[in-house]
């Protein structure tokens, strides 16, 4: 129970890597505040799950690349929790096209969640971990940021931003107590490789000396390591999670 009595904000938390990261984190007794976008159903089973885990929870609505939304909701965990000690950055969308097909729209629409969101979230949460002494930030990249990946230039910008972002922001705050790591995961099964067509995924697993995707729970683990005062000399790392596509 080595996060017991901390508090983690885990973006995009009511599925997926981000619903994984919940359990990883509860698992160490930290409370969780659930943020989610859409589905209020998905991210309240999640909370139901967590409390019967013996864990804080609650579920908070805000679209993260939205500045006004995300922080009506910092405000709404404040008064429910006091704090949050933990962010993960998990939210995230593609929007996949080759480049010379890729409109506008879908560059910045990447960049606005992907980037801008984790932005309006740290920026709200980073002067009170300096306050208290004590901070982890854990950003969910890619393995796209460091492969490059067809029809994803949007996206491995993105990716590869948070990359830059979390050493810069790690050097920034490591005299304050606060950590900042990123995770790259390869392909992992999720609602958003279950979108990948089959061949594409049949040669991801070629490609992958282990021979499979990923599970969520696989990256999970490592953000509650990096979550954990075990971690307390790590910062501005990146944990690759891929089974060996990239080394
Ligand atoms: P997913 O599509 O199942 O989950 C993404 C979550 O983010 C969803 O809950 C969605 O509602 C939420 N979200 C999206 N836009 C949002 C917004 N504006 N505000 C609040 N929430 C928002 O995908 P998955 O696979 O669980 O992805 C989680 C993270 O991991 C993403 O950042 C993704 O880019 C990253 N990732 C995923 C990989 C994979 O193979 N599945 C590989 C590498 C990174």
């Amino acid at each position: 129970m080595d996060l017991q009595g901390k508090i983690s904000l885990v973006t995009g938390g009511s599925r997926g890597i981000g619903r994984a990261c919940c359990f990883a984190l509860a698992g160490e007794g930290c409370g969780v505040a659930v943020n989610y976008q859409h589905n209020k159903d998905a991210a309240e089973d999640v909370v139901a799950e967590l409390k019967n885990n013996g864990v804080e929870a609650r579920a908070f609505q805000a679209d993260i690349s939205d500045e006004e939304q995300t922080n009506v909701m910092i405000e709404q965990i404040m008064n429910e929790f006091d704090r949050v000690d933990i962010v993960v950055n998990n939210a995230g969308i593609t929007r996949d096209r080759s480049f010379l097909k890729m409109t506008r729209d879908q560059w910045h629409s990447v960049l606005l969640v992907n980037l801008d969101g984790p932005f309006n979230v740290i920026s709200a949460l980073l002067p009170q971990m300096c306050e208290r002494k004590w901070g982890r930030i854990i950003n969910i990249s890619s393995i796209v940021a460091q492969m490059g990946n067809f029809g994803q230039a949007n996206y491995a910008v993105a990716k590869g931003g948070m990359i830059a972002f979390t050493k810069s922001l790690a050097r920034e705050v490591a005299k304050k107590g606060v950590t900042v790591n990123a995770v790259a995961p390869g392909f992992i099964e999720t609602d958003m490789t279950a979108a990948v067509p089959e061949e594409a995924l049949d040669m991801v697993r070629k490609m992958t000396p282990m021979g499979r995707l990923g599970r969520p729970e696989e990256v999970g683990r490592a953000v509650r390591f990096l979550a954990a005062q075990e971690a307390s000399f790590i910062t501005g790392q990146v944990i690759n999670i891929n089974g060996g596509m990239y080394m």
